[in-house]
């Protein structure tokens, strides 16, 4: 008889291109040992709640031993796990127990910068002719710092060493940045990226992926500018967005696809230009490029409508598929940038039906608002550097609520490393997951959704803007079944719009279409098929 089944291999896109990411900070998502610090035996025991939640794979923030200076960013071995996150070993089973329930894992590299901590700089430090030291941006002694660049985190991007030099560090002083320059750099992240693959991880997310290159002449930047971590412009000319950087993404590209399976990258590209963020998407070079401006944009229909049309070109022009993000570690709460519960939950749902991938904070499918956390609690350096001026990512850092009744929320039996609010409890996965109007069910149908159907999530996308609506036709690449379109009222006030049947709406109180109309309730995303 013949085998009438369809050859998948032909067919099936990578799974990247329209994958839904799920990103752990690790610190602050389960904790299995009770020590109050989120590891990897807390993560592997809720990777059920992942895999039932539907996402495709799960990006862990730094697990690496670190000075602890940047929440882990600030790397002292890159091949070994922090023991308040667990071993080596731990992250295998993690793997393994990820694969057996359909997702895949993706560790967090910071190639951009290491520890003070780190052996080759410490070496640095004690000789200033050794070969460490040529792996760093030392300065020779002077009075004023050698240019003007800035740290992301405020103040200026030198230090000095005891013996009086300068070392640049685009954050904090701990994080001494490498000179990529210099070949055994190159080559020990080759090692590294190696180690972490070969133990079966799927892929990691590039921290910095715009920087890494410098002016090599350390020529000041232009004009005055305000340093932030999204979207940096010309002002930052001379240290960010260097030519050379993407011959490193072909490097670590081949790499990938030197992989039987083939492994993936998605770098963060912070630039302003999304042309210049689409370039580091080119089919040899990063699977990913993150753009920040939708995360960036307010409340704002025409700011999200113009950000989504022209994400859309950048990446279509490159070949590749726009990743779309929302939140992370870096921003504050959705619910509390946006103002209400019920704004988040539309963003949402216009995110999930964008072609591409979805990057979903750990959190927001609960709904959680940004924290106040106590001053004496905080832990970011962006709070401290700026000495209280910037609030800092502590608020949106806060250990998951699991069970409501349970010791801090069932995060931990101790008292957690950041402090929960007192209303952590009430966003509890358990108090949601039998609510049908919970927003913890609304991700879950969605993503549902996102996978039945193939309009949503990679289709092709038409994007109009009417005063406060926003409206995305969406058409599967194969044709069939038929369009569906993302209709989001940014306002207040209801409006009549053409709908067919409606196959989910973010508002619990959303009317449904009578004779092809619908009217859409203020603050309100709902997937409806075309008309
Ligand atoms: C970007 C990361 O997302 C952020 O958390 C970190 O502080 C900086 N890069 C420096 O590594």
């Amino acid at each position: 008889m013949q085998d009438t089944r369809p050859v998948e291999h032909v067919a099936r896109a990578p799974w990247w291109r329209d994958a839904v990411v799920y990103q752990v900070y690790l610190r602050s998502f389960a904790d299995g040992n009770g020590d109050g610090v989120g590891d990897f035996a807390g993560l592997r025991a809720r990777l059920p709640y992942l895999a039932e939640l539907g996402v495709d794979a799960v990006w862990v923030t730094p697990h690496y031993v670190s000075g602890g200076a940047d929440g882990g960013y600030d790397v002292i071995d890159y091949t070994a796990v922090d023991p308040e996150y667990g071993t080596v070993e731990d992250v295998r089973g993690l793997i393994e127990d990820a694969h057996a329930l359909g997702l895949r894992v993706l560790l967090d590299i910071v190639p951009n910068h290491t520890s003070d901590q780190h052996p080759w700089f410490q070496a640095a430090l004690a000789d200033p002719d050794s070969p460490e030291a040529a792996r760093y941006h030392f300065r020779p002694a002077s009075e004023e710092p050698p240019n003007n660049w800035q740290s992301m985190f405020g103040g200026p991007a030198w230090s000095r060493t005891p013996d009086g030099r300068w070392y640049l560090h685009l954050f904090t002083p701990q994080q001494p940045d490498l000179n990529w320059d210099d070949a055994s750099v190159v080559a020990d992240f080759d090692r590294t990226l190696r180690f972490w693959f070969d133990l079966g991880v799927d892929g990691f997310r590039v921290d910095v992926a715009y920087g890494l290159f410098k002016d090599p002449s350390y020529r000041d930047n232009p004009g005055i500018y305000s340093p932030t971590l999204f979207g940096h412009g010309p002002e930052q000319a001379m240290t960010t967005n260097q030519p050379q950087v993407h011959e490193i993404w072909r490097r670590w590209r081949a790499l990938c696809d030197s992989y039987d399976e083939p492994k993936m990258l998605v770098g963060e590209v912070s630039l302003a230009d999304l042309d210049e963020v689409g370039r580091y998407a080119r089919p040899d070079e990063l699977h990913h490029a993150f753009q920040f401006r939708l995360l960036k944009s307010d409340w704002d229909a025409s700011s999200f409508a113009d950000t989504i049309a022209e994400a859309l070109t950048a990446f279509e022009t490159v070949g590749a598929p726009a990743p779309w993000v929302l939140g992370n570690h870096d921003k504050a709460r959705q619910v509390t940038r946006y103002g209400s519960e019920r704004r988040a939950r539309a963003a949402a749902l216009l995110m999930l039906a964008l072609p591409g991938s979805a990057y979903l904070y750990a959190g927001e499918e609960l709904g959680l608002p940004e924290a106040d956390v106590p001053d004496a609690a905080r832990r970011d350096p962006i709070f401290f550097r700026s000495h209280g001026r910037r609030p800092g990512r502590d608020g949106c850092r806060i250990p998951m609520p699991w069970e409501a009744t349970d010791p801090n929320a069932g995060f931990s039996t101790a008292t957690p490393w950041l402090p929960q609010p007192a209303d952590w409890p009430a966003y509890a996965v358990d108090q949601q997951e039998s609510d049908l109007t919970a927003t913890l069910t609304l991700y879950r149908q969605a993503i549902m959704l996102r996978k039945l159907h193939p309009a949503l999530g990679s289709g092709l996308a038409a994007v109009t803007l009417d005063g406060n609506v926003i409206r995305v036709d969406l058409v599967a690449r194969t044709g069939d079944p038929g369009p569906i379109t993302c209709w989001i009222n940014m306002g207040a006030a209801p409006v009549t719009v053409p709908a067919g049947h409606v196959l989910l709406a973010s508002a619990p109180d959303q009317p449904g279409p009578s004779g092809g109309r619908l009217t859409l309730s203020g603050d309100t995303a709902v997937w409806a098929t075309s008309l």
